[in-house]
């Protein structure tokens, strides 16, 4: 039984829609994971509110508190880590986590850390990406799931989800459509990352 941890900072509707494929797949009756806790860097986040009143276990751990730190963000992860740990998590998921973590962090996580970006890695990473994508005038556009490594979205790359660009796009329009996608595609990376992780699939 794997222990799932879901970082946000946000509305959180990608941990939205792996919380309800944990459910329809019976991740806790067939033994193949918890969703032991959701976490989010912002007390305001709408994503912690749902999540509590699905009766999940729910954790802030506010990143402005440590903004005065000496080292702000070493001191901001190490709270962090502090209050993982006790969960023992087997895999993390960013979901729309919006915070750069240190490679400290990264090297801690190393090989159980999953994150969503909104582009076709490698194009576009960083922020903006469907404003870029649009400005560059690509015809396609989409969501990625990756291993985080130690450089910004550049970890190796599980899955894709692809989604044409249609003339009078606007930024948005091309958000909406691709967002549509990754509440598809990341519950079933995980799923399957599961399934492997018990012998149940040969990825
Ligand atoms: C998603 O589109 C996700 O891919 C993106 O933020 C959105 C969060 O939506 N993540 C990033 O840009 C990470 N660099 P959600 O809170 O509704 O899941």
């Amino acid at each position: 039984m794997k222990n799932i941890v879901i970082l946000i900072s946000g509305g959180g509707s990608n941990m939205k829609s792996i919380v309800e494929r944990a459910r329809r797949g019976q991740w806790r009756e067939k033994h193949l994971a918890q969703i032991a806790l959701i976490v989010s860097n912002d007390p305001h986040a709408s994503g912690i509110q749902w999540a509590k009143q699905q009766g999940l276990k729910t954790l802030v751990v506010d990143h402005k508190l440590h903004q005065h730190a000496p080292e702000p963000r070493l001191s901001f992860e190490r709270e962090l880590i502090k209050a993982l740990e006790p969960h023992q998590p087997d895999l993390l998921v960013l979901a729309g986590f919006m915070r750069i973590l240190s490679p400290h962090f990264v090297g801690h996580y190393e090989g159980k850390m999953m994150n969503i970006h909104p582009s076709l890695l490698p194009a576009f990473t960083g922020l903006h990406t469907h404003q870029r994508a649009l400005d560059a005038g690509v015809k396609f556009a989409g969501a990625s799931v990756h291993w985080v490594s130690q450089e910004l979205d550049a970890g190796r790359i599980i899955d894709q989800a692809v989604v044409p660009i249609l003339p009078g796009d606007q930024a948005s329009d091309l958000a909406s459509r691709v967002l549509t996608q990754e509440h598809l595609l990341y519950p079933r990376v995980i799923e399957n990352w599961l399934m492997s992780a018990s012998g149940l699939l040969h990825l």
